[in-house]
């Protein structure tokens, strides 16, 4: 996020400016997208979940405001991203709805007083009338939809966005809380629903058994399970440890209960497993207590949950309430804070990134935070120890939000021993060549300056290589690749490809045996083929990611063209080693330059960093050497068909667009052949101005560039 955007992001939201609020509006969307992707496809989040409401209730809070930002696209209209592909899609019978959120007293009362307004209205209900509400532990797991047809379970599918699931039935039917056949009467067809999810010790050791094994551990039980479930071999499945509450139904025909309390005794007699906690709260204040006791069972219970779900009990009540877009009128998460708890902070590590960044971790003294044992917690970077003034002996505050890296938030004054030292940061690297250490973007990052030939970094960028968005190979994580490299058999990417030719040696490795030698040689060998997009990603160029990978990969479409086009934009711009602006990229350094300049979320500081990159003649060592074991497969470039509105054109936007935004209007432009660069030129082919726009408007006039007006636009992108 630039400078400006962590300014507007931190101001409330009456306070913003209507223009702040657009742009905070869009910043939102776009990071919940992120985020929605990472946890939902990638099972990897990078926030907790309490952060995660946060950004939400910010976008719902800015569009409370200004209505008119809400679109179909809006996060806030949709109940979780759309399924992805590797699974049959199967449509709900009736869709899976998700539940409103209440995180204080006021949002809970807020509740209370809807649902009695509503039955007021809508009932028989009297003012001193009890209403009843079925409370139960909110499991954090993930939701799925069992079909069962004269008894018999047929079909079951995730939830994915809400009206298309996945279907996973394979899968469910090794977990053994899923009944086969229902015993007792049952409707003819219905939907059972409830919670997949993993104990916290079952969790642990199979992480345990997972790292032992070289293969993929998870961040939290939550991330296992839903791993677990979306498995492609249900023989892998049924080895996990998944288990699963019931708690809801779809479509159910007939249906007889009249209560959700009595509906949770049929669904054990049927041979469910219901949350034993679950209990009927007659009253507001019955259901207060049960809030504040679960809040203390939650530490000691085998499983994660991350608040209390209560639901109005009489089913003609909550037929009556209904339902608001995506989440019913009749029931609510009230959602508990992030589990904390305080221990010593027995000193300060450095860790070394793939990239040389190094990252201050917090060496604390074991401690159970909401049933889960912490000993490291990230501390960010200089900066945030400085904010924080933690230091070394402290008794400090963690904070664990059932998921992600746990955190440091702060030190107990009354606690801090009589001598402690304000923490300095090392000025060497923690690296074998104790390099010296370089401040960067303002001081914030700190890194080792040993660049390529840094063994912790080397090690890192193994990692990072056959991670699961680069050549995901499974079976060399945990510290595998640690004792090869220390072994001399992995040194550079290439040496994995070699792997093959030492099998005996391996075999002959403690921990390794014939069976996981094959395992691993297979993964390998699946590999040699790979795209130029994962291929891009895993060379770790610095500031580059997967989106980025993607989008040069796009751009240049084959390994030797991009190639070619990257070790000529690393030499010219060693010939100008003076500061450019992008603009003049291509005129003054050079055209492959210019031309990496002017890709999508490339400018001149990441196209200066790629630079000197490739001009590292161990890059290219290493980028050879793998080319000679690989077939990187060229991406398929978007077809522009020949009769596309704006084929070989170039488009800029500038200024304010109302009606879509930058991103939506881009990705049009493109769809209608357009290549949509940043900057404007004498080979630009349309300016599209919007409100406020500034010198690329100018420019565009000067150099007599076609411009046209977001209306204009609008009815030519129809
Ligand atoms: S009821 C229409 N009950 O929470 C109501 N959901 O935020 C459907 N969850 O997607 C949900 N425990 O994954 C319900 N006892 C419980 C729950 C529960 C966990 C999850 C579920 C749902 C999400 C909604």
């Amino acid at each position: 996020m630039s400078r400006a955007a962590k300014v507007v992001a931190s101001i409330p939201v009456d306070d913003l400016s209507e223009r702040q609020a657009k742009g905070e509006h869009k910043r939102l969307v776009e990071e919940i997208a992120r985020h929605d992707k990472l946890y939902h496809e990638q099972d990897a989040p990078e926030i907790s979940d309490a952060e995660y409401d946060k950004l939400r209730q910010r976008l719902k809070a800015i569009e409370e405001r200004l209505p008119e930002l809400v679109d179909a696209a809006s996060p806030t209209q949709r109940v979780a991203p759309t399924p992805s592909t590797a699974f049959a899609k199967v449509r709900h019978a009736r869709p899976m709805l998700s539940l409103d959120n209440a995180f204080s007293d006021e949002e809970l009362q807020a509740f209370f007083d809807r649902v009695r307004r509503g039955l007021e209205r809508e009932t028989d209900l009297k003012p001193d009338d009890e209403i009843g509400f079925a409370c139960e532990p909110k499991i954090d797991g993930l939701s799925i939809s069992l079909r069962y047809e004269d008894g018999a379970f047929t079909v079951g599918a995730t939830r994915g966005d809400g009206t298309t699931g996945e279907d996973v039935t394979a899968n469910l039917r090794t977990v053994k809380d899923i009944p086969h056949k229902l015993k007792g009467r049952v409707p003819k067809a219905f939907d059972v629903r409830g919670e997949i999810y993993m104990e916290r010790k079952a969790f642990q050791e199979m992480n345990a058994r997972q790292e032992a094994a070289g293969d993929k551990t998870f961040a939290n039980p939550r991330n296992a399970a839903a791993g677990s479930l979306r498995q492609l071999d249900s023989d892998i499945t049924a080895t996990r440890p998944l288990r699963f509450f019931a708690y809801a139904w779809g479509e159910a025909e007939p249906r007889w209960w009249k209560t959700h309390s009595e509906y949770l005794k049929l669904l054990e007699n049927w041979g469910f497993r219901v949350n034993p906690l679950s209990k009927r709260c007659r009253t507001p204040d019955e259901v207060r207590a049960f809030y504040r006791k679960m809040g203390e069972e939650r530490p000691t219970l085998p499983y994660d949950i991350d608040g209390v779900v209560y639901k109005v009990d009489r089913i003609d009540w909550q037929e009556r309430l209904g339902f608001v877009s995506r989440a019913p009128r009749w029931a609510i998460a009230h959602k508990f804070p992030a589990e904390q708890a305080r221990t010593r902070l027995n000193g300060i590590l450095i860790s070394v990134g793939r990239t040389g960044a190094l990252t201050p971790v917090a060496d604390l003294e074991p401690v159970n935070v909401g049933g889960v044992m912490v000993a490291r917690a990230t501390l960010h970077n200089a900066d945030e120890i400085e904010r924080l003034d933690v230091r070394v002996g402290d008794m400090v505050i963690v904070q664990r939000a059932g998921d992600v890296i746990p955190q440091v938030l702060g030190y107990a004054p009354e606690q801090r021993p009589k001598k402690t030292h304000k923490f300095e940061f090392p000025t060497r690297c923690p690296c074998p060549l104790e390099t010296k250490v370089q401040s960067e973007e303002g001081g914030v990052v700190r890194r080792c300056t040993g660049g390529l030939e840094c063994p912790f970094q080397q090690v890192q960028r193994l990692h990072h290589f056959v991670s699961r968005n680069c050549f995901d190979i499974e079976g060399l994580g945990g510290t595998h690749i640690e004792n090869f490299w220390r072994d001399g058999l992995l040194k550079v990417p290439g040496d994995i490809f070699r792997l093959p030719d030492k099998r005996e040696e391996i075999e002959k490795r403690e921990g390794w045996g014939e069976l996981s030698v094959r395992n691993l040689v297979a993964a390998i060998e699946a590999r040699r083929s790979i795209s130029l997009d994962r291929f891009i990603n895993a060379i770790g160029i610095p500031l580059i990611g997967e989106a980025t990978a993607k989008i040069l990969a796009q751009e240049y479409g084959d390994a030797e063209g991009w190639l070619d086009e990257m070790l000529n934009a690393a030499m010219q711009r060693k010939k100008h080693p003076d500061p450019v602006k992008k603009e003049k990229a291509a005129a003054e350094v050079g055209e492959s330059y210019g031309r990496l300049c002017n890709v999508e979320q490339i400018g001149v500081t990441t196209a200066d960093a790629m630079c000197a990159f490739f001009t590292e003649l161990h890059t290219r060592e290493v980028i050879r050497d793998l080319l000679r074991q690989l077939a990187v497969q060229p991406v398929e470039r978007r077809v522009v068909a020949a009769d596309a509105k704006l084929k070989d054109k170039t488009v800029v936007f500038t200024g304010e667009l109302l009606a879509m935004t930058r991103e939506a209007a881009k990705a049009r432009a493109e769809e209608l052949g357009a290549k949509v660069t940043d900057s404007v030129s004498k080979k630009t082919s349309l300016v599209v101005v919007g409100a406020n726009a500034g010198s690329k408007a100018r420019k565009a006039a000067e150099l007599g560039v076609q411009t046209l007006t977001e209306e204009e636009w609008v009815e030519l992108a129809r």
